[in-house]
């Protein structure tokens, strides 16, 4: 369901906030978008699709502060997908600030892709991404995610399917593999490109590698190399330091920010004028007018139920822009309504300011 556009700029006032900012000598590199299928991806910076985080309410935050050249949901059971109610199912709702949007699907059946996207034709959806990276194992037992990788024959099926029953971009989210073989990594990627897959992003880390290792951005320079569609880096990036130095390592067209844009939304907009010089006014900033923004948008969407799991799951990572955080998550997360929620967090906010 498209919501109206003027929602967002009803409730999303001017933002006054005070965050620490290090001045660093950061050369302005020349902005190419990215182009698929009649879709810009113009900066080319992009929104990892992050399970109960990248919902509505959060995009529009990031939109907020510019610089996003795609949006992502979180990823979607192409399964349960047909029958889910676009107007009330927080998974879809979407409004026209949070644009373009790709939609992630997970499946490892390719005769669940024909109903899939219809209904993603039927959302006007400006991408779809088949998902192809997650490694939890709930999604592995049903031959879904990064087991995709380790038996790349049904990928290549699931791909040769979404090609043929959609025209829209379509791109496929990836880990850098099981193990450290670069030829697997390689001959994954060709064969994704041979099935018409018209980009792919990797998120720089092995099946087994947690979040908290470094990102193997070094990895991607060679696959870069030898494919004509574009690919975008995905991983540990927090800072413009650090999207100025994973594309100098990996030579990627493009980047993708998860967790960083959940804990700083208005990452995107810094990397988009710090680094490709895009002209986008410095916003003034206030953690907790991002905040209360955020809990006014989940207010105006979505339904009661679906709130205040998704509100503990952001507080998660935007607390740790406080030295004292965790007594914010931990205060947010032990709120039994959204009323007491909010008064926890202003509460600590006038403490910490
Ligand atoms: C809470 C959470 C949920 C995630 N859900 C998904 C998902 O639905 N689909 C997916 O492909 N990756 C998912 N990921 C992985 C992210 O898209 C991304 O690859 C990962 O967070 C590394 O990027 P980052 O270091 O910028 O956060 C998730 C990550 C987190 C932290």
């Amino acid at each position: 369901m498209e919501c109206d556009a003027a929602l967002f700029h009803l409730i999303f006032p001017v933002l006054f906030v005070k965050v620490p900012c290090r001045t660093l000598a950061i050369m302005i590199i020349p902005c190419k978008p990215i182009h698929i299928r009649g879709l810009h991806i113009d900066p080319p910076l992009l929104l990892a699709p992050m399970a109960g985080l990248t919902h509505s309410a959060l995009r529009q935050i990031i939109a907020g502060f510019g610089g996003v050249g795609l949006y992502s949901t979180e990823m979607l059971s192409a399964k349960r997908l047909p029958t889910e109610n676009a107007g009330r199912s927080p998974y879809l709702i979407r409004t026209a600030s949070d644009r373009p949007l790709s939609y992630q699907l997970l499946t490892s059946r390719p005769e669940e892709l024909a109903p899939a996207l219809e209904k993603l034709h039927e959302l006007k959806a400006d991408a779809v991404d088949l998902n192809m990276g997650c490694p939890a194992p709930v999604v592995g037992r049903f031959g879904a995610g990064i087991r995709l990788m380790e038996k790349p024959e049904n990928a290549r099926c699931l791909a040769a399917e979404a090609r043929k029953r959609t025209s829209l971009p379509l791109t496929a989210k990836i880990r850098i593999g099981i193990d450290l073989d670069e030829g697997k990594l390689q001959a994954f990627c060709a064969m994704l490109e041979d099935e018409g897959i018209d980009m792919v992003s990797i998120h720089a880390r092995l099946k087994h590698e947690p979040f908290a290792r470094r990102p193997r951005w070094e990895r991607i320079a060679d696959v870069k190399n030898r494919l004509k569609i574009p690919i975008v880096v995905n991983g540990g990036i927090f800072s413009v330091q650090d999207a100025e130095e994973c594309l100098r390592i990996s030579g990627a067209d493009g980047l993708m920010l998860g967790r960083g844009a959940v804990i700083r939304p208005w990452l995107f907009g810094e990397i988009a004028r710090d680094l490709y010089g895009c002209a986008l006014a410095k916003p003034v900033l206030s953690l907790p007018a991002v905040y209360t923004n955020l809990i006014d948008l989940l207010g105006a969407l979505f339904l009661p139920e679906h709130r205040l799991g998704r509100l503990k799951q952001f507080t998660r990572y935007f607390s740790k822009n406080y030295k004292f955080g965790h007594h914010l998550a931990t205060r947010v997360h032990s709120s039994a309504t959204m009323e007491e929620a909010r008064e926890r967090a202003i509460l600590f906010f006038a403490q910490n300011s």
